[in-house]
């Protein structure tokens, strides 16, 4: 997929910065043809030296290089590129992008091309958190620019959080879709899945057995027709597929938020397993066995996530797909379901024990849609997420 395509990487400032000399070795090795632009605040973190052992070539850096112009003037070289990737993208660059700034290299180049741009920012969290960030961040998505990461995780600021560096093979992966030609290249799908974790108190919590299997693998094959996928998750027993954005959730509520916050979306696939409920006096403090006799739960209903978004009145992706896991009467409850909840399409389910559906890596649906109900043969979860997948872009291309 990447053998002979061109790539230019930008190297912003930040301590992840030695991590593009990975990303740039790996790229090689797969074919890639790149030729770095380092910032100012970029070459305080990696040398010129190691960029162009790396990548035999060139590295760009300055604006008024007259050489470089003689060579190849800043707008040959942001549009002889097939894909231009920064990593990492500075809260600093990003903020540069959303307003047009043009005042370095790297900056015009953003601004010159007319080539896809994938960022892969990388912060300590609070700037990632910022107000200013996350308008910019949803600015820049707006306009259609490609997003990688950032991780959760321990920061070397000693701080936590959302702000690392995707690793190297999920900004591969995202660079891989970003010059597919996948059918779903430049839509953006947002996926739920796994369980969610509703609190006790803090140390003990309500869940489910949902693995996050079904939603991984659609998540997946998302991802190879070319989607921008948002991946809402929560506990899952599986890890999330490579190449999407993961908003990790523990509640219904906030998985509910993080849904919001990834609008908009062209489609909307709602494989989680939400918890119904969640406990309305959840103690502050680790509920004590011997206080005075059993506790008792009151339970409140979570939000109704594929119900919400399937009855937003703007912003509505405009295909929501939804899941039945049943038990008994699955096609009449899940058809019943669909209209209730006001989704396009619902793939049911049989979850019986008997089955070995829920936990397990077969799947046996029925897609039902407002043309009625389709059987889909028993097959894995992989399959039955490449079978969605193909549906979903026939539906929206
Ligand atoms: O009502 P039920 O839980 O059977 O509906 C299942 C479908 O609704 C699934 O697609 C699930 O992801 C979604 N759902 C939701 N929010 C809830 C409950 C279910 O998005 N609170």
């Amino acid at each position: 997929m990447l053998a002979d395509k061109h790539i230019l990487l930008i190297v912003g400032g930040g301590v992840a910065a030695f991590k593009a000399l990975d990303l740039l070795r790996r790229l090689r090795e797969q074919g890639a043809h790149v030729t770095p632009v380092l910032t100012k605040a970029g070459a305080e973190f990696v040398t010129p030296l190691s960029l162009s052992a790396l990548s035999a070539s060139k590295v760009y850096q300055d604006l008024f290089d007259l050489t470089d112009e003689a060579e190849m003037g800043h707008i040959e070289l942001s549009r002889a590129a097939d894909l231009i990737v920064v990593a990492p993208a500075t809260a600093d660059l990003m903020a540069k992008m959303t307003h047009g700034l043009a005042n370095d290299l790297a900056s015009t180049l953003l601004l010159a091309t007319d080539k896809r741009v994938l960022i892969a920012p990388s912060m300590n969290v609070r700037m990632w958190n910022h107000p200013a960030t996350q308008r910019n961040l949803t600015t820049l998505k707006d306009d259609g620019v490609l997003v990688v990461g950032p991780d959760d995780g321990a920061m070397a600021c000693g701080e936590f959080g959302p702000g690392r560096l995707a690793e190297t093979p999920a900004i591969i992966a995202a660079i891989d879709a970003a010059l597919s030609d996948g059918p779903l290249n430049g839509k953006h799908i947002l996926v739920t899945s796994g369980p969610t974790h509703e609190p006790i108190d803090p140390v003990r919590y309500i869940a489910n057995r949902s693995s996050g299997a079904q939603g991984t693998a659609i998540a997946k094959a998302l991802v190879a027709l070319g989607a921008d996928v948002t991946f809402v998750t929560g506990p899952a027993d599986v890890a999330p597929p490579v190449g999407v954005n993961v908003i990790a959730v523990q509640t219904a509520k906030q998985m509910l938020d993080a849904v919001n916050a990834a609008a908009p979306a062209d489609a909307a696939v709602f494989a989680a397993a939400v918890a119904d409920w969640h406990v309305a006096n959840a103690g502050d403090s680790k509920i004590k066995k011997d206080k005075s006799g059993l506790p008792t739960l009151e339970f409140v209903e979570n939000p109704d996530i594929l119900a919400t978004v399937s009855q937003l009145k703007s912003g509505r992706p405009a295909l929501v797909v939804g899941f039945a896991a049943e038990t008994d009467d699955v096609i009449a409850n899940a058809t019943a379901k669909r209209l209730r909840k006001g989704c396009d399409w619902i793939l049911a389910n049989d979850v019986s024990p008997e089955t070995g559906i829920m936990g397990g890596s077969e799947n046996d649906v029925t897609l039902i849609t407002a043309d009625g109900a389709e059987d889909w043969p028993r097959m894995s979860k992989d399959a039955t997420a490449v079978a969605l997948a193909a549906r979903i872009a026939k539906a929206i291309t």
